[in-house]
């Protein structure tokens, strides 16, 4: 296995581009491959081991894909599987968004129950019950779900859950809905830049979305979705990341390629804490032009503060003078990076769903273990900010989600080198 060794303390210069986003790749890839009936290319397609994940999911069912450069070819077939296995589905949750779009286009699927993860148990009732609302029969058997419903026939439905409106659940609801018979209301939808993102690539399939970007969508079915050309958008989880990086190394970064409507409460947090951030239409230079101070943060669904920029913005404040406390909503078991983060001499207290930060002058390197994408990220982050040698393990968890991270922030001015584990007996 690869770990990243990262040598600090450096300090990040220069401008650094923003990838696609992955949230948004993977349920447009999957109405592509399942709900087309012709090809659709892709562009702005990171290079991560969740889109070859997921590649192979939609293969499985019979699609054909070819990734060339950052565009991504999707082929559906007349002849789809319906079955998706737990050999892959285990691989990423994420494959659950095949479940909707099958059941509309097959009227059946058989798709493995997703586990839960380090990040909680992550339940997928939402779907379940969304679908049901579509007039499908579900079931759960022996680690599989299996959906059925000869025509899927439009509803209104609250979808919302004890811990908010669930992303994956209302792409799939919504993915299902366009080829449903009549008018479908989600209320209580997500909002995310990646569920907006979907719902025009599937408008431009010939969909007919409309509320796009609130908590009410209203979809009225089709009866075909054609393939169409889309350009993914920027990630805004690795443009925070990239910009938490820049604030903890005290750098001077341009981030390039993103908006600021992308992340609204990361910006504003960034700047309550005493971070600079400049926008222009093609980005955001980042400075820290005075000593970071502790904030209050509560993560919630969009446009609240992400939980998948938590970690990283527990990173910059540890190095944040006085008292910061985090709040987590979303995911009920998201702090395993604080114990990483104290190893390299953080001064971090969790409460359950509460973490407390009292700032520190300085991180010192460690060996440290990546629990999650995320945490892998800010442990990254940390090390390039800190003292010394850090070595972060289970670098797999990064390259779900960052593309060639390491390369990125080694262009401007990072010091990190991806070894394999076994260099240490070389
Ligand atoms: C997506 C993102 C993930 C991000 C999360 C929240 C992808 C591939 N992943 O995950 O990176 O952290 O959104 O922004 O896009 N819930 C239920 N029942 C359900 C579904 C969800 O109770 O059926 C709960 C979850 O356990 C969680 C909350 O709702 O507490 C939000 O989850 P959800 O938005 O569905 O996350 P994902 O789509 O899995």
């Amino acid at each position: 296995m690869e770990q990243l060794i990262v040598n600090g303390p450096t300090r990040l210069e220069g401008t650094i581009p923003v990838s696609g986003c992955k949230n948004a790749v993977l349920p447009i890839a999957v109405a592509a491959a399942i709900l087309g009936d012709s090809v659709s290319v892709l562009r702005n397609v990171p290079d991560l081991t969740d889109v070859a994940t997921l590649r192979a999911v939609l293969e499985g069912l019979g699609a054909a894909t070819k990734l060339k450069g950052s565009t991504l070819y999707i082929q559906p077939v007349n002849h789809l599987e319906y079955e998706a296995p737990y050999e892959l589905v285990r691989k990423m949750r994420a494959s659950i968004y095949v479940l909707g779009p099958l059941v509309a286009k097959l009227g059946r699927a058989k798709v493995s129950f997703p586990g839960g993860c380090a990040i909680g148990p992550r339940p997928i009732d939402l779907h379940i019950r969304g679908l049901e609302h579509l007039g499908a029969q579900v079931q759960v058997q022996q680690g599989y779900i299996y959906a059925q419903a000869p025509r899927l026939v439009g509803t209104e439905m609250y979808l919302t859950g004890q811990y908010g409106p669930s992303v994956g659940a209302t792409a799939n609801v919504m993915m299902a809905a366009t080829l449903a018979e009549g008018t479908t209301v989600i209320r209580g939808a997500a909002r995310e830049p990646h569920v907006s993102d979907l719902a025009r690539f599937l408008n431009a399939m010939g969909a007919n979305i409309e509320g796009i970007g609130t908590p009410m969508l209203t979809i009225h079915g089709v009866k075909h979705l054609r393939g169409t050309e889309h350009t993914v958008i920027s990630d805004d989880i690795e443009a925070g990341t990239f910009m938490a990086a820049a604030a903890i190394t005290k750098g001077d970064v341009y981030v390039k390629g993103i908006t600021a409507a992308q992340l609204p409460a990361v910006s504003d947090k960034l700047t309550e804490a005493g971070v600079a951030l400049d926008w222009d239409d093609g980005g955001v230079r980042v400075t820290t032009p005075r000593p970071l101070s502790g904030i209050d943060v509560t993560t919630s669904p969009f446009p609240e503060f992400p939980t998948d920029m938590q970690a990283q913005i527990m990173g910059l404040l540890c190095l944040a003078s006085g008292t910061s406390t985090i709040t987590e909503k979303v995911h009920t078991d998201r702090f395993i990076h604080a114990a990483e983060l104290n190893r390299m001499g953080a001064n971090i207290a969790l409460d359950g769903r509460r973490a407390v930060i009292h700032g520190v002058s300085s991180l010192s390197g460690a060996p440290v273990m990546a629990s999650d994408l995320r945490a892998g990220a800010v442990l990254v982050a940390a090390g390039m900010a800190a003292m010394g040698e850090t070595v972060v393990s289970r670098v797999y968890h990064i390259d779900r989600g960052y593309e060639s991270m390491e390369k990125k922030l080694n262009r401007i001015g990072a010091n990190i080198l991806r070894v394999n584990d076994s260099w240490e007996e070389m």
